[in-house]
């Protein structure tokens, strides 16, 4: 099924407006503040525009950056984004998505500071002056782990996804005690060879973002929101500690887990209450409730978290939710909402965490790439409402780099390097048959390098 059928504005508007959505997606008439110079933290940075954390599933069989991952990145250092937020990189080699994540370690900073310089000097000589923001997403995949799932408590439905067993073990206190380090360690290599921000990810369900939810966890680490936020609370403390406040800490946070989906696109069984989900209300998780989103970011303004990226979903449970798409994955479902239902979701979050912290953090919007050559004008709304400081694009940074670049040249995007939400990316991502156990992954219908690739793949399952 194909939702986007939008030539004008006019017609998309229409559509909005009909599925009762124009208070929550709105569209300015042309880009003007976005591309304005915006002030993150004590650093002043070019525009208000960027890409969001896209893993390429490309990295060496040791974590490094391969010639593919710096193809991508050289690409969005010459698209004009400011904002540049490297991808989900382990914290350590065990905390993997896949074989082919990359890997901050002792080991691999070096081939991270090479590729950082290469995006820094291929900004200035698009530019000629270096205004970019420059991030690294540390992460652990927790049970999204490819090796040996890490789980922080169990919960039903993504159990039986992953077909993890009732007797599975759950990661200690004091083992997560101990992991503390490794995110601590990545930190401080980040800051060393030079990014600008490091984003300790709670998001998508991996490590940290489970454990916003652990309400059914004992001890520590679990039932009280203070306890599910411990984590992620100590390692911001010893990180600013560590870098003498000199390092800038960001977050990308789900403001809203939901519930998982099979393969039908339903919502899977859970008992009730429920108590497997941030921002999920207990008595339905379809619902969105962001008081504790609410609460939580605003006590990492107090801890010092400078840039808040707000995002929602788990890729593996309930993909529509995270990035709105006209047609699903391999291991998706056909949508069970408008994609700009779930687009209007991702903006009433932003917008109410952006209220919530005000000045205190950048507030980082997703879920724009469903709009296509729209985007840019309904980020620019707003923008101008002050519901949003940076826009920037997922898949779109796959699909469409120099979208930025576009928008200050000729004041528009171009409707034939839009991403078209079709899910190809993620379905790469998800294939293991491969050499190297991991297909690398980019846009299929825009760049020729993975349409090549997606063709060999689909002729060879077809032998
Ligand atoms: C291929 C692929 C890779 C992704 N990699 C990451 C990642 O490394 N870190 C992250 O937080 N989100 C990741 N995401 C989610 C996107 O950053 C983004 O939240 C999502 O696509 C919705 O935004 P969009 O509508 O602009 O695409 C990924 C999504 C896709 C499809």
């Amino acid at each position: 099924m194909s939702f986007f059928r939008y030539r004008t504005l006019d017609e998309i508007k229409a559509e909005v407006e009909r599925l009762g959505l124009s208070e929550q997606i709105r569209f300015a008439s042309e880009v003007k503040k976005l591309l304005k110079p915006i002030k993150v933290g004590d650093r002043e940075i070019w525009n208000s525009l960027g890409y969001h954390p896209m893993e390429g599933c490309d990295g060496t069989a040791d974590g490094r950056p391969s010639a593919l991952t710096w193809r991508r990145y050289e690409r969005l250092a010459a698209g004009g984004g400011a904002l540049i937020w490297f991808e989900a990189t382990a914290v350590l080699l065990q905390g993997r998505a896949n074989p082919r994540q990359i890997c901050l370690t002792n080991e691999t900073a070096k081939d991270f500071e090479a590729m950082l310089k290469m995006v820094r000097k291929v900004h200035k000589e698009e530019f000629g002056e270096e205004r970019i923001l420059c991030g690294i997403q540390l992460t652990h995949s927790g049970r999204y782990c490819f090796e040996k799932p890490i789980i922080a408590y169990h919960d039903p439905a993504l159990d039986k996804k992953r077909k993890i067993p009732p007797d599975y073990p759950v990661i200690s206190d004091s083992e997560l005690d101990a992991l503390q380090d490794a995110f601590v360690n990545a930190a401080k290599l980040a800051w060393k060879i030079g990014f600008d921000f490091v984003d300790i990810k709670q998001c998508h369900r991996y490590l940290l973002s489970e454990l916003l939810a652990a309400k059914t966890r004992n001890g520590k680490y679990g039932e009280s929101l203070k306890n599910r936020t411990r984590f992620a609370c100590e390692v911001i403390q010893r990180i600013q500690q560590e870098t003498n406040g000199k390092l800038l800490i960001a977050t990308r946070m789900n403001a809203y887990d939901g519930p998982a989906f099979d393969e039908h696109g339903k919502p899977m069984e859970y008992p009730h209450p429920f108590l497997y989900g941030f921002g999920c209300d207990e008595r339905d998780p379809l619902k969105v409730d962001l008081t504790e989103p609410i609460t939580w970011a605003k006590e990492m303004t107090k801890l010092g978290v400078k840039i808040i990226n707000v995002t929602m979903g788990n890729p593996y449970a309930n993909p529509h939710i995270g990035r709105p798409f006209d047609k699903p994955p391999v291991d998706g479902y056909e949508p069970p909402e408008h994609p700009l239902v779930g687009v209007a979701r991702h903006f009433n979050a932003t917008a109410a965490i952006k209220q919530a912290v005000g000045d205190e953090a950048i507030v980082v919007g997703t879920g724009y790439s469903f709009l296509r050559q729209f985007l840019a004008l309904a980020g620019e709304a707003n923008k101008e409402s002050g519901l949003v400081d940076i826009v920037a694009v997922g898949r779109g940074a796959l699909a469409y780099p120099d979208y930025v670049r576009d928008l200050l040249e000729r004041g528009q995007m171009a409707v034939n390097k839009v991403c078209l939400a079709v899910s190809f990316c993620t379905t790469l991502m998800r294939t293991k048959e491969h050499p190297l156990k991991q297909a690398p992954t980019g846009c299929v219908p825009r760049d020729p390098v993975y349409a090549e690739l997606y063709r060999q793949i689909s002729l060879k399952k077809q032998r």
